[in-house]
């Protein structure tokens, strides 16, 4: 395999070094070419674009493969569970017993939240977005922990895995205090005898007066979701974290960019776009036949949502493996007869035959099935998408230490192509027209 490539630009030829991956993933490497040449590449929505070199996730869009560290997804999810997969991201390797326990300790460790941070909460507008609190709130978690936010890559990387701990824990009593406090209900502290999934439930849906007491298919389906969602490799969020990043910024600030990045519909934000898309067909007394064929126009507006991936062009594999785990939660759930769930598996089987989805290589990702699975389970809608960022967190963690640890990182600073007017002379007000 050659190790250049030879680029012949206004009758000049330069030479263009070749990077290859571990898994044979070949690109050209740019970086010298306006240097050489005064030209830019021009990649709008980066498609063909390599950012960075990264050793967390891996994908084969093509063959619908997906690896964290080098494990399939399919055997993590079926031998494995979110927090130990969480260790596994953030330190690059599966942990021993012992050091799965120290993590699990740190996370039971860091899980309330400080006091005067409880009364933040009280200054949003009742129906203010989950999403956007989480944001704030997790930007505002590094003013209790300065030590651990200090803008200084170096010392802020010492301090990574206490840090690392505490958003991995405190992500999760935030998002139940979001929500809570949307409702105007009291805040449940965490409790100290429950795993990472059941302490949730039981922060999200316990009162003073009243112990929620999650079932063991409700706390496997969820622990699963996160699971299938800790990382995806350079996608909307997590590129944003590391542009973030490579400015300088700590993990509280970069990570909080990463809640915003995810919150649109076409990223996080689908999982509620879906249900909302369902919702709509069943108001029309659609059965979904209809809406594909509008969703056939092209229009951003009708997009068949949970359908559709920039880089699977294939079945999602998290897709796969969450629609089978979604039968049995509801045969767990004694939930029968959803009409949406009807409305779904009509739309999915009309767009698996229709030559517009096959001929687009348009295939359910796996927000098509994770919402109707969080609302099986009880939660809200506008919840979704911080589920979603709770589970995310491993990945954007992870991929913030390789920007902040990298000793040649760059700011990232792309360029553009100038398309406004050329030199104008300033026109006072009164002579304007
Ligand atoms: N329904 C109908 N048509 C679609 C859809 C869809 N869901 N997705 C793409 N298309 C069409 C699009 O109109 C275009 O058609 P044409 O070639 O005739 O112009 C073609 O397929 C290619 O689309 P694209 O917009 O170039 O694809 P993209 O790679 O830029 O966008 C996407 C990927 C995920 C944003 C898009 O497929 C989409 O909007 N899907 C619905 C939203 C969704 O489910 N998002 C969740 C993604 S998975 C979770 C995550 O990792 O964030």
């Amino acid at each position: 395999m050659p190790s250049n490539a030879i680029l012949t630009l206004d009758d000049k030829q330069i030479t263009l070094p070749l990077i290859v991956g571990t898994e044979n993933e070949r690109a050209l490497d740019v970086r010298a070419l306006r240097d050489k040449t005064g030209y830019i590449t021009f990649d709008e929505g980066y498609g063909n674009t390599g950012s960075c070199q990264s050793s967390i996730t891996y994908i084969d869009g093509e063959q619908g493969i997906l690896r964290y560290r080098g494990y399939s997804i399919e055997q993590l999810a079926q031998q494995s569970n979110f927090i130990e997969v969480a260790y596994l991201i953030i330190h690059g390797e599966l942990p021993t017993l012992e050091q799965r326990k120290q993590f699990s300790g740190m996370l039971t460790e860091n899980s309330p939240i400080h006091s005067s941070m409880e009364h933040l909460f009280e200054n949003f507008p009742a129906d203010a977005h989950p999403m956007a609190i989480l944001s704030a709130m997790i930007n505002s978690l590094g003013c209790y922990y300065p030590h651990l936010a200090t803008n200084d890559h170096e010392r802020d990387v010492e301090t990574y895995y206490e840090t690392a701990a505490q958003i991995i824990s405190k992500v999760r009593s935030l998002a139940a205090c979001s929500f809570r406090s949307s409702r105007g209900l009291p805040f449940i502290y965490p409790r100290r005898d429950l795993p990472y999934c059941e302490n949730f439930l039981h922060m999200m849906f316990s009162e003073p007066y009243h112990q929620y007491v999650a079932k063991p298919e409700v706390a496997a389906a969820l622990n699963l979701f996160l699971l299938l969602h800790a990382d995806h490799e350079q996608n909307c969020s997590t590129s944003t974290v590391r542009m973030v990043a490579s400015s300088g910024a700590n993990l509280f600030a970069s990570t909080a960019a990463g809640v915003c990045a995810l919150w649109g519909p076409l990223h996080g934000g689908a999982n509620m776009a879906v249900i909302e898309m369902l919702k709509s067909i069943h108001a029309e007394g659609d059965d979904g036949t209809k809406f594909v064929e509008q969703a056939k126009l092209g229009k951003a507006d009708k997009r068949l949502m949970g359908f559709g991936h920039r880089v699977y062009k294939n079945y999602d594999p998290r897709a796969k493996i969450i629609k089978q785990s979604f039968y049995s939660a509801l045969s767990a759930l004694k939930i029968k007869d959803d009409p949406l769930l009807n409305i779904a598996m009509r739309l999915e089987e009309a767009a698996l035959k229709d030559d517009y989805f096959l001929s687009r290589r348009l295939y359910p990702n796996v927000d098509f099935y994770s919402g109707l699975i969080m609302r099986a389970i009880g939660i809200p809608e506008n919840m979704f998408t911080v589920m979603f960022a709770i589970g995310r967190m491993p990945g954007w963690i992870a991929n913030w230490k390789e920007v902040a640890s990298n000793p040649k990182g760059r700011i990232n600073r792309p360029r553009q192509i100038y398309t406004g007017s050329q030199k104008r002379d300033f026109v006072p007000i009164d002579q304007r027209r």
